[in-house]
């Protein structure tokens, strides 16, 4: 979760995987950071997620208390591997079959995906040829207990994967090629083994870095419904009615120019602050802009781009986290105060 410093860039992603097993609808999940020094234990935490109708979470490392707490919950897991783990994970096949062994398999049943790493090509570029093998050794792993069918590996980007010079309007978007030759082969891998290709999107970030450029409505999804915000894409003859389909499709037709038109795409995070210090940063925006994506993905429908293809998404994040660096904003995502109270009430319905 080094996330965010990103900056700038419109971005993108999401999501179709399940396409076809979900029908009516997206998924929506929460993520599970733990960059504080005032959360709840691992148990209160499932609790506070099944109480609130949460069935899918993302965490950032693999801690079996963690994973342990999650076991025939009914909440659905998502893990990371955490990138100072990936020069070792990559270098040796036995070093990452043991790691399946101990840090996957005891609980396989409630893991669906692992992303390798956070944001490596963009904010530790120099691990960034760890990323392809490190994935390899993984899913090689995984087959060897035959859970790579059940249990996906991808990786996690940020939006500046893209080219930030070219991510407007959607059609134009294309990777940037300092990140092209560690991304190609990976998209490879994902194609091959059927796994999405996840991306954090946050419109909060292009709005605050837009200069009013952006319009709020449209970056908090309150703008269906009023033409006057839309923004037509003149490449495509796609209209957009938000920011955040736009920054999903800004990813697809990037994806496409590599010859990866068709890869799944999954929302690894989004989410927009409630306090932080900057106008933006409100409660009534955050909780806006939660639940007008939490109605959009599981209303069903996808993005203009790939409309028919349903989203798959994680709100950023359960939890506000008082340890969290960077701008004041990054310690006021969350949906709970580290008390379990809410910040505001976000609408998760069953999906
Ligand atoms: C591409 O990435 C490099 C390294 O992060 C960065 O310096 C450069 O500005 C980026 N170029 C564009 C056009 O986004």
């Amino acid at each position: 979760m080094m996330l965010r410093r990103s900056s700038v860039c419109i971005l993108v992603i999401l999501v179709a995987y399940r396409s076809v097993l979900v029908s009516g609808g997206g998924t929506v999940g929460v993520a599970y950071g733990t960059l504080g020094n005032n959360l709840p234990p691992p148990a209160q935490v499932v609790q506070l997620m099944q109480a609130s109708g949460i069935k899918n979470a993302m965490v950032y490392d693999t801690n079996p208390e963690v994973m342990e707490a999650f076991m025939g919950s009914g909440v659905r897991l998502s893990v990371q591997v955490v990138n100072g783990e990936l020069q070792t994970l990559a270098s040796d096949p036995d070093i990452a079959q043991q790691w399946v062994q101990t840090r996957i398999l005891p609980f396989a049943s409630t893991i669906d995906y692992i992303s390798v790493g956070n944001e490596v090509l963009t904010t530790e570029r120099d691990k960034s040829s760890f990323l392809y093998p490190a994935m390899i050794n993984i899913h090689s792993a995984l087959a060897t207990f035959d859970i790579d069918n059940a249990v996906k590996v991808s990786t996690t980007h940020a939006a500046n994967v893209l080219d930030a010079s070219n991510s407007f309007p959607p059609s134009n978007g294309q990777f940037n090629v300092s990140v092209l030759q560690y991304m190609v082969p990976i998209l490879g891998f994902l194609s091959s083994t059927g796994a999405p290709f996840m991306a954090n999107v946050y419109p909060f970030l292009a709005y605050i870095s837009a200069n009013g450029d952006i319009k709020l409505p449209y970056a908090l999804l309150d703008s269906v419904g009023a033409p006057e915000y839309y923004v037509a894409d003149a490449g495509s003859g796609l209209v957009y009615t938000n920011l955040f389909d736009a920054q999903i499709d800004t990813l697809v037709f990037a994806l496409e120019k590599v010859g990866f038109g068709t890869l799944p795409l999954m929302v690894t995070e989004t989410g927009w602050p409630s306090a932080g210090g900057l106008e933006a940063t409100t409660v009534v925006n955050a909780q806006k802009y939660n639940n007008n994506v939490v109605a959009h993905v599981l209303g069903g429908g996808g993005t203009p781009k790939r409309p028919a293809v349903p989203l798959q998404v994680f709100i950023f994040a359960l939890f506000n986290e008082n340890q969290k660096t960077g701008p004041d904003y990054e310690q006021h995502f969350g949906l709970f105060y580290p008390d379990q109270s809410r910040v505001y009430n976000l609408a998760l319905r069953s999906n």
